[in-house]
């Protein structure tokens, strides 16, 4: 396994509708691996694929805890089934980093994937896990979080960052996704 870079806002390729998987084969699941472990050294409870770089339909989550791991993996995840109830988090991103806002999202959510055995697979999610996932599924979209929020905090947010890219600033790494 390796670590890969973090993609951070402004680019382009964060933007972009990512295609989906035809199957879990040896080579996405050595990107599932990748991506868990760049995950991990961030340290973030969620990456997709596109903030590395590559445009497929593919997510890794984890919202255990450092002594009780959890990792999840996802190809092609389709939300199928969503809450009336939302709640509200306040959300990074390893691609905003040092940026937080709170995000309004469906409480609850069903989905469709299929694992890292290519095995088709349904799950429902709440609470942090339930964010988590929307959040990424979103970045396979081109959808940052700071979409959710004013267009003034979002120009704010973009500003910081764009400063921060052509200063070279190294920036700091929190548990974001
Ligand atoms: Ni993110």
């Amino acid at each position: 396994m390796s670590v890969l870079p973090i993609i951070t806002a402004p680019d382009p390729r964060l933007k972009k509708k990512c295609q989906p998987v035809e199957q879990v084969d040896s080579q996405i699941v050595q990107l599932m691996d990748d991506m868990l472990e760049t995950m991990y050294a961030a340290p973030g409870i969620g990456l997709a694929a596109p903030q590395v770089g590559v445009l497929k339909r593919v997510i890794v989550v984890d919202v255990g805890h450092d002594d009780q791991r959890d990792p999840r993996f996802f190809a092609n995840p389709e939300v199928v089934w969503h809450s009336d109830d939302v709640a509200s988090y306040e959300e990074g991103c390893l691609s905003l980093p040092e940026n937080f806002s709170d995000v309004v999202r469906p409480a609850a959510i069903k989905l469709r994937y299929l694992d890292r055995d290519n095995t088709p697979q349904e799950m429902e999610a709440d609470g942090l896990l339930a964010t988590c996932i929307q959040h990424e599924i979103d970045h396979l979209e081109g959808i940052l979080f700071v979409d959710h929020i004013s267009a003034l905090k979002r120009s704010m947010i973009l500003r910081r960052l764009t400063k921060a890219k052509k200063a070279h600033r190294p920036l700091a790494k929190y548990a974001t996704a």
